[in-house]
């Protein structure tokens, strides 16, 4: 590691739990790891961490509808979001989760410290109740009509008519959304953090350069209103971690939440054998940044500094704000049609393009960016394949048809390849002051004037002459040198692409190389076969990502009180799990019975663009002849079943009394249904 070599500890915001990771969330992700992968490639010892954010009330509720424990629900979203992570190439250092001893025994240690130096005061509070659940509501549960401009169904904490804010207990008419009933007011004893005996370490914190203007100026706005008390404390029953000596008590999830980057950090530490008090201690000289949102600034600003301060920890050099994904101009949402999961995505797009995108968006300001899908597929292809990989596919071929796949022993223009390299410390700056969009706007700059040097240098005509063999070979070696310093600087950026671009120059690109080489040119070495780079993006693809089953449906009127959040409650299940299960208008070309099975029909049905045979339960109602040349509704994504008999493809529906006392009735669609329609 090299003298001037910085430790730095960064991590994204831990995403909850209990939902999918979206193209909002891969803002973040994204921006994070380029920065992370940027600081690595400069030879720094860069860590990137991150967790589930596990605990809290949404989380047990959900679990609970879905009739599974919440540690069975947190294990399968980690798996679901791992996945989606890998698949956008997000190089987490270690990513754990909240629910660890890890971070139990930092929690404890921490609120233990805050206790003992006389941060924390008990004191009772007066809470809205759900005498149904048994459970004290939180704000997102309640429901009710707004106490000034009296607009029915509003949030239990701010109306969306007239924008008031107030309490949940202000509300007219309230009822608990999870059970329906009216909450009644419930006297509960909680523990809070005094976070005014932080007030001057906060506002030296936050006056010393570690935030941008925007932020700081809302800041000063929270130090002028007055620092409140923070309720760090929920009673059961609560999905966390119970407070020691308060039974019946958890700590609040933002309590244990930001607290998981230590936690996710101390566990690599143990598995890697690195000093975590280097990164942690009050005297620590290793930087800590966290990247966020600005909905959770409040969070990262105020609550987290003054808890490590607290406990005795170092506060973070510097927490870094970015603004809120739109997608075409519209708020990320199910009822717009605009909202789109990394699962979505990575079904029809190559990862590389949506972090080439952002990049090309980005900057140090917490301002909002817009996905636009025209916008997008335009600028990916001409920035990305046009002109980036474009360098190399002009001059590749020549290299190995005439030259063995040899490069020059020197470049004809090292100038030009020595401006590149000037350019250096500038792309540098960009990237370490989080200005992506600054960065890649100058490496296109260069790589226009790649172009132009291939298009002035005409290596096309120039091979028609065989005399001028060697002037050609040095045309393309230095082409290629050009492409090779553009990928070194894209590689934080495009790490599939660098990983292609490495294979095919045969020497390190991102990963394994840091920035120095970019000095050397990259001469008399023999390269690897040519093969696509990069396919262009195509638009249909690229519109694909946003007609997915959630965005498909069109909510027609407004969701009564009971269906306002977006989770489902008790039994019900959610529209996505719902629309999970293709149903299908079926022709039934064939029906007979299965000799052996008294109850047993097998019916060979006819789904416009393919048929199934299906067995179906229903001898005792029907005879089979009876059914031939109707139309049915038929479960298209059952997983095959084998019986005795065959294998049943699918399952035809059909309604029924209890143990099919009172008959069986199969479900026919309406006159003009066609094979193979879908039904919702
Ligand atoms: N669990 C908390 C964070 C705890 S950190 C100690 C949380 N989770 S989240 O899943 O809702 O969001 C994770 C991150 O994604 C947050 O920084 C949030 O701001 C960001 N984003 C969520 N939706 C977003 C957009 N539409 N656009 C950009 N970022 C967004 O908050
Ligand atoms: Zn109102």
């Amino acid at each position: 590691m090299n003298p001037t070599a910085r430790k730095i500890l960064v991590t994204s915001a831990l995403p909850y739990a209990n939902g999918p990771i979206h193209l909002g969330h891969l803002v973040e992700y994204i921006q994070t790891d380029i920065w992370t992968r940027f600081q690595k490639l400069g030879g720094h010892q860069a860590f990137y961490v991150c967790a589930e954010d596990t605990h809290g009330t949404p989380i047990m509720l959900k679990a609970r509808s879905e009739g599974i424990s919440p540690e069975a629900l947190i294990a399968r979203t980690a798996v679901e979001h791992k996945a989606d992570f890998d698949g956008f190439d997000i190089a987490f250092d270690n990513y754990y989760t909240t629910h660890s001893e890890e971070n139990r025994h930092f929690s404890e240690f921490i609120y233990g410290e805050l206790l003992r130096k006389g941060h924390i005061e008990r004191r009772s509070i007066t809470q809205a109740y759900d005498p149904i659940e048994d459970m004290f509501l939180p704000d997102r549960f309640i429901r009710g009509s707004c106490p000034r401009c009296e607009a029915p169904d509003q949030n239990g904490d701010n109306c969306e008519v007239c924008g008031a804010t107030y309490s949940p207990t202000d509300l007219g008419n309230a009822v608990s959304v999870i059970s329906g009933a009216t909450p009644v007011a419930r006297d509960s004893d909680h523990y809070f953090v005094r976070l005014s005996d932080f007030e001057k370490m906060l506002k030296d914190w936050t006056g010393s350069g570690r935030l941008q203007s925007e932020v700081r100026n809302k800041l000063n706005e929270w130090f002028d209103a007055g620092l409140q008390d923070w309720d760090i404390s929920r009673d059961a029953p609560y999905f966390g971690f119970e407070i020691p000596d308060a039974p019946g008590k958890y700590f609040y999830v933002w309590l244990d939440a930001p607290i998981g980057y230590m936690a996710s950090f101390k566990n690599f530490c143990v598995r890697e054998a690195i000093d975590f008090d280097q990164f942690w201690s009050n005297d620590s000289e290793a930087e800590l940044y966290h990247f966020v949102g600005k909905d959770i600034l409040y969070f990262h600003t105020l609550f987290w500094p003054a808890l490590l301060h607290g406990a005795g920890f170092r506060t973070p050099t510097a927490v870094f704000t970015h603004g809120f994904l739109t997608i075409n101009g519209q708020k990320m949402s199910k009822s717009r049609g605009t909202f789109i999961t990394a699962r979505d995505y990575l079904t029809h797009l190559d990862p590389d393009y949506l972090r080439y995108y952002f990049a090309a968006k980005l900057n140090n300001r917490v301002e909002d960016l817009d996905f636009n899908i025209d916008d997008f597929v335009t600028r990916v292809n001409s920035d990305l394949v046009g002109k980036v990989v474009n360098i190399a596919s002009r001059c590749a071929g020549f290299i190995h048809k005439r030259f063995g796949g040899r490069l020059s022993a020197s470049l004809p223009d090292l100038d030009l390849f020595n401006h590149f390299v000037s350019q250096n410390a500038s792309i540098c700056a960009a990237y370490e002051g989080r200005e992506f969009s600054r960065a890649i706007r100058e490496i296109m700059a260069l790589a226009d004037m790649a172009n132009q040097y291939v298009n002035d240098q005409q290596p096309w005509v120039v091979a028609r002459d065989e005399s001028r063999a060697a002037e050609l070979q040095g045309i393309c070696t230095q082409a290629l040198n050009l492409f090779r310093v553009l990928m070194i600087w894209l590689a934080p950026v495009v790490p599939r692409l660098a990983q292609r671009s490495a294979d095919f120059l045969q020497c390190p690109i991102g990963h394994g190389a840091t920035l120095h080489q970019l000095t050397e040119p990259l001469t008399d070495h023999e390269i690897g076969i040519f093969t696509r780079l990069l396919d262009r993006v195509d638009l249909d693809k690229a519109q694909a990502i946003l007609e997915t089953p959630q965005n498909m449906t069109t909510q027609t009127d407004t969701p009564q009180a009971g269906h306002l959040t977006d989770e489902p409650i008790g039994d019900q299940i959610s529209i996505d799990e719902f629309l999970k299960i293709d149903l299908r208008v079926a022709h039934v070309q064939h029906a007979e019975s299965v000799e052996g099975a008294d109850k047993l029909i097998k019916l060979t049905l006819d789904l416009g663009e393919e048929t199934r045979e299906v067995f179906a339960g229903i001898k005792n109602a029907y005879d089979p002849a009876r059914l031939i040349g109707r139309q049915v509704i038929m479960v298209a994504n059952l997983a095959p079943r084998k019986m005795r008999f065959g294998v049943s493809n699918g399952m035809v529906l059909a309604a029924s009394g209890k143990d099919d006392l009172g008959g069986v009735f199969v479900l026919c669609p309406d006159e003009g249904a066609q094979p193979g329609m879908r039904v919702r």
